[in-house]
This record gives C-alpha cells, sequence and structure tokens, in this order.
C-alpha cells in the first residue's frame, strides 16, 4: 500500500515524533497534527500551532484497539462492542482517562478522546512508533477553520510551522470522526461524524442517544457554533427560498457562489451571469461529505462576496454534514436578512 519513499518518510516521520516534533498525517477522516503524548513541550506546540486555547481536550490515536485498557482506565462494555466493530475506523471514544495520559492533552479532564485512525499511513506511522506511544492529534487547521482533507491543505494553512508533513493523498471520508461518550452503558453522541447514526444504532441495538445544548458546546469544542467555517460569508438555505435569497444578493450586485446538490432546482441560465458561480455537489452523503472542505477551501480563495449553500436533505444519513454547514453558516433561512448598509453577515 505504501510506496518506498512514503515508507522511509513514516520512518523519519516516526523518529521526528520521538524525538519531541509534530508531524502532519493523513487519517480517513482529516489530517491531523501529531505530537507524541508523553512529550509535553510537543503536545504545547501543537496549542501554539493551532492557535487552540489549552483547556480543549485533543484526541489520542493508537495503533489498535488492544492499546485501549493502556490509555483509558476503564472500557464499558458497549465501548468494547463499537470499538470493536467500527476500529480501524471514523470513530472517537470518550472514555476516563488512564494515568498514562497526561493531562495536558485532555485539557484537564479526567476522559480521553481514542481513536484508531483507518489509514495506511497513519497505522504505519503508530505502528513504526510502538504500542508504549500514542499520537494526539487534532485536525491540522487553525483553531475554528476548515479542517484539512489534502497534504496541499495543511502546507497553505501550516506550512514551515508543523516539522513534516506526510502525504497519503485525499481523505476518504472527509468529515471529522464521530464522537461518543458514555453514561454508563449508555452511548451518547458528542459529535456525528464520519460514522453514519444508523449504523452506530444497528450495533448498539437502538440504544443511541444524541446529545444536545449545553452537553456539546462545553465539553467538545468542535460543538462551538463558530467552527468549520470558511472566512466568506455562508447561508445555508432551503431549496423554496434559494432563489429568491439569490436573486437579491445578485441584485445587490454581489458575487456569489451557490452550492447546490439537487441541480434541477437552480435556473438553466445560471452560468450565464459573470458574477455567479455554481457549484454542483454530490446528491448522495458519503461524495457530499468528502468534497465539502476542499470545496469550501477552493471558493474560499475565489474573492466571492458570499456563498450560499443549498441545505442537504433532513435525512439521518446527511445529519454530520447538515452539522458542520450550520456551524460554517452565519446566515440560515428563518433569519437571513440584507440590511441597508448591504452587509450580509447575520
Ligand atoms: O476525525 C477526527 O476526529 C480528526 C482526526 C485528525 O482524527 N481529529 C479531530 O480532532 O477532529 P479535533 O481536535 O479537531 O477535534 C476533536 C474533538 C474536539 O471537539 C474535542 O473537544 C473533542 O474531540 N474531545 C477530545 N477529547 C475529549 C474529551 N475528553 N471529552 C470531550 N470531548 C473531547
Ligand atoms: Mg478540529
Amino acid at each position: 500500500m505504501t510506496t518506498p519513499q512514503l515508507h522511509s518518510e513514516i520512518a523519519a516521520a516516526a523518529a521526528r515524533l520521538k524525538a519531541g516534533g509534530t508531524v502532519a498525517f493523513p487519517t480517513e477522516t482529516v489530517y491531523g497534527l501529531g505530537a507524541d503524548i508523553s512529550n509535553p513541550t510537543a503536545v504545547r506546540r501543537i496549542f501554539e500551532i493551532k492557535k487552540r486555547p489549552s483547556d480543549h481536550p485533543l484526541i489520542v490515536h493508537m495503533a489498535g484497539s488492544s492499546c485501549l485498557p493502556r490509555w483509558a482506565r476503564h472500557v464499558p462494555e458497549q465501548a468494547w462492542r463499537l470499538a470493536e466493530h467500527f476500529w480501524p475506523g471514523p470513530l472517537t471514544l470518550i472514555l476516563p482517562r488512564s494515568p498514562c495520559v497526561p493531562e495536558n492533552v485532555t485539557g484537564g479532564q479526567d476522559t480521553v478522546g481514542l481513536r484508531v485512525p483507518d489509514h495506511p499511513v497513519a497505522l504505519a506511522l503508530l505502528g513504526a512508533l510502538g504500542p508504549e506511544r500514542a499520537l494526539a492529534a487534532p485536525s491540522a487547521n487553525r483553531f475554528g477553520r476548515i479542517s484539512p482533507t489534502t497534504a496541499a491543505h495543511v502546507r497553505e494553512e501550516l506550512g514551515e510551522a508543523v516539522d513534516m508533513i506526510l502525504d497519503g493523498g485525499p481523505c476518504r471520508v472527509g468529515l471529522e470522526s464521530t464522537i461518543v461518550g458514555f453514561e454508563g452503558e449508555t452511548a451518547i453522541i458528542l459529535r456525528p461524524g464520519g460514522i453514519p447514526l444508523a449504523a452506530l444504532a444497528e450495533v448498539l441495538n437502538g440504544k443511541v442517544v444524541v446529545a444536545e445544548g449545553a452537553k456539546r458546546t462545553t465539553r467538545v469544542p468542535g460543538s462551538l457554533s463558530s467552527h468549520y467555517a470558511p472566512l466568506t460569508p455562508l447561508g445555508l438555505v432551503s431549496q423554496e427560498s434559494i432563489g429568491h435569497q439569490f436573486g437579491s444578493l445578485v441584485l445587490k450586485g454581489l458575487r456569489v457562489a451557490l452550492i447546490g446538490w439537487s441541480d434541477q432546482h437552480f435556473p438553466p441560465d445560471i452560468g450565464k451571469n459573470e458574477k455567479v458561480v455554481y457549484f454542483s455537489m454530490p446528491a448522495e452523503p458519503e461524495g457530499y461529505g468528502r468534497q465539502l472542505y476542499a470545496a469550501l477551501r477552493q471558493l474560499d480563495q475565489q474573492g466571492f462576496d458570499f456563498l450560499l449553500v443549498e441545505t442537504p436533505p433532513d435525512e439521518t444519513g446527511w445529519v454530520a454534514i447538515r452539522d458542520r454547514l450550520q456551524r460554517a453558516s452565519c446566515i440560515s433561512d428563518f433569519k437571513f436578512q440584507i440590511d441597508e448598509n448591504d452587509s450580509v453577515r447575520g
């Protein structure tokens, strides 16, 4: 799976990490910014590079579920079930932290987020580090911005700040992992992500709770409403009102990118207006999720005044995508207004 060159880069990356460096590496979800959890200077460097507040916990990446007892002091039966079923894969389990996990990694929490990524480069890197070590790795972007799904995104955003970037191609999932916490044996979804809710429910015999409000926002910074945002104002608008909203923006002379998935709803002559671009997204959630962040980054660089996104279907398969778009948006249907000064921010 890995070429000889990549193989030697992985060995060099493992050496850098063991020496206290930081290495960005691919996972199946998004690229991570990795540091050895046992090295406090390296972990501090992650917070500095990302400009992330130090009380926001990091996810710990490990080579396999057999490492779980080293990093978690208690593993509920349902957590084992999920680990055995979905790892390696886009699932993070929040479990009581073992004394082997330093407090600076978990932002002072008594719990730790653990995951086994499903990417050959990430697994080879973790394998090269050995079972005694694990990698703290948040998404390799500045705090609050869009997660990177290619090595080029990491290079653009973090550049020289990171010691090394491993290129494993574009990420297969494209959205961050699903985060699951536990209250006793009840699994609670703290962040929807790469594992569909239906798949989780099936493994847990239907016993899945999705956290609401405060529970999400206090302990999961990925749940802050300003997260995952492009620099260009983004509005999330229903199929019914998108034509109207779009028309008002264009009448104001604004350059607008329209991001849709149901092409038939858009006027056929849309391409004739030079101020407008229509960006067509896949009409199924896997493809849409894979492309979303790259699309937002690309459109962010094209000098639009506004990104108008057609709300994806209200179906369980689209939950993670709807969640990220809501967090990226400054305006949604019900409070959409353009004030007298042409300000389009909500
Ligand atoms: O797919 C992913 O999860 C990617 C790749 C690189 O693995 N990582 C990622 O990390 O998205 P980050 O740091 O950008 O987001 C991690 C989320 C944060 O919202 C954090 O609060 C939450 O995980 N988290 C980590 N440890 C936690 C804990 N002990 N309790 C509650 N939330 C936790
Ligand atoms: Mg992140």
